[in-house]
């Protein structure tokens, strides 16, 4: 079967950046930064940037570029041993889209709630207790729970009709729309955010660098995790969809473009929540919002702080759920997508015969999220998925890559493909400083967990 090819650069540029900038962008990141240094914290963030984030893209991209396969199928032809590793990858991507898409479904609710400010002046409570009906148990339906049932089948539903229409003129068209709209949306909130009273207090908290914490392991521990979720490196993510790019492809342009682009996504999505923080702070008179990260950020404190908005309190919240929307169903499309061309490979059935399949497998699983329990079932989820199985993926690749393949079979790939030739930087970012970093991530998460 001929492999199907992305139509443009822009369109493959716009699918991995949609993979890339998902919901940690928005509620993970400003918070990160927050809590590791402020504007200190850009340092480490950047130096993982440039010695893990882009040299792994480049590695995945010549990869997926050169051995024309998912990430099991690339492995494969790197070493026959190694197929195990893209079926790794594979795992932790979908036990990300199994809950990753219920989050997705309390976004798209929250646009329904936001045209009403349905969630009153008790955001928290609302959500925990009348929206998730946390209180009951694992199997109890009450809430919203129906609702959100319906909302996750129906990004499963998107999910396959996008990728059952294919590359082209699924995957691509799709990030075609969201990844435009995610970022004009962005602005918006930015320039709203940045003119309201209180604004620079936010910008303040956020940025006010404390140096001494660049002396501090786990700040970069975070950094270079933060790095490796956002960018979906480590996930056969990035390997799939760089097989679909045609021959001639600028693989080391793509890569900066790639990684420059969501980065530059997070820091204004930092200076967009920590002027909205900034405000809320200045219409309580001095008071730290309780929940500054994570689901709670977006689902009780952003409405709160919308509640207090001065104009326009509903289109905002509108955009800001749409955006949440958005950049959550890029990133599920590619997780999916990953797992439908690993499988596709491996058992040689048609494509679309293996989305519908897997679809119905993964929702069902999916299910268990949208109960009385989903939350406390995500968290540690999650938190293991983010302590262990990110880090150690990426750990056993660059080493399997790095040590026990010759890497200038790559680099002689996408050298004379790019005009932007790179030098000895790149093989001691694979070889060294990536293993180096996240071996001591690894270290550290174990000692965390077990202390
Ligand atoms: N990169 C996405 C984010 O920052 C998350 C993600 C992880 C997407 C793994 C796909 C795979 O939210
Ligand atoms: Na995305």
């Amino acid at each position: 079967m001929q492999r199907e090819n992305w139509g443009s650069r822009v369109g493959f540029i716009l699918a991995a950046v949609g993979s890339a900038i998902g919901l940690g962008n928005i509620w993970r990141f400003p918070y990160m930064a927050y809590d590791n240094g402020g504007g200190a914290f850009l340092i480490p963030y950047f130096f993982a940037l440039v010695t893990a984030g882009i040299p792994i893209l480049i590695m995945e991209f010549s990869m997926g570029h050169k051995m024309k396969g998912g990430a099991p199928l690339t492995m494969a032809k790197l070493n026959r041993k190694w197929e195990w590793l893209g079926w790794w990858q594979i795992l932790i991507s979908f036990i990300i889209t199994v809950y990753y898409v219920v989050v997705i479904s309390w976004a798209i609710n929250y646009v329904g709630f936001s045209m009403t400010l349905a969630w009153g002046n008790e955001t928290i409570s609302f959500f925990t207790g009348d929206y998730l009906g946390l209180t009951g148990g694992p199997f109890e339906f009450g809430g919203f729970q129906l609702t959100i049932l319906i909302t996750t089948i129906s990004a499963w539903v998107i999910n396959f009709i996008v990728i059952y229409s294919g590359v082209k003129s699924g995957i691509e068209r799709a990030n075609k729309i969201f990844i435009p709209v995610l970022i004009v949306i962005l602005l918006i909130i930015l320039l709203r955010g940045i003119t309201l009273p209180g604004a620079a207090e936010g910008l303040n908290m956020l940025f006010q660098p404390d140096f001494s914490k660049i002396a501090d392991g786990k700040v970069w521990v975070a950094a270079y995790g933060q790095i490796f979720f956002s960018l979906s490196i480590a996930f056969a993510i990035m390997i799939t969809y760089s097989s679909y790019l045609p021959k001639k492809s600028d693989i080391v342009n793509n890569a900066f473009i790639t990684g420059f682009i969501n980065c530059g996504f997070s820091v204004l999505a930092g200076i967009a929540i920590f002027s909205i923080l900034g405000f809320m702070i200045h219409q309580s008179g001095g008071e730290l919002p309780a929940k500054l990260s994570g689901v709670f950020l977006a689902f009780a404190t952003i409405p709160e702080a919308i509640n207090e908005l001065p104009a326009f309190q509903k289109t905002i919240g509108v955009l800001f759920f749409i955006s949440l929307t958005f950049a959550g169903l890029s990133s599920f499309i590619s997780i999916n997508e990953a797992a439908i061309a690993g499988i596709t490979e491996k058992l040689y059935k048609p494509r679309k015969k293996v989305a519908a399949w897997y679809t119905l497998i993964a929702m069902i699983i999916s299910l268990i999220f949208t109960t009385g329990s989903g939350l406390y079932i995500l968290d540690i989820v999650d938190h293991f998925i983010n302590s262990f199985g990110v880090a150690m993926s990426g750990l056993v690749e660059v080493i399997l890559i790095g040590w026990f393949f010759k890497t200038k079979i790559l680099k002689d790939h996408f050298q004379p493909i790019s005009d932007f030739k790179v030098g000895i930087w790149w093989d001691i970012a694979i070889k060294v400083i990536t293993p180096a970093a996240l071996g001591i991530t690894a270290i550290m998460n174990f000692a965390n967990e077990f202390s």
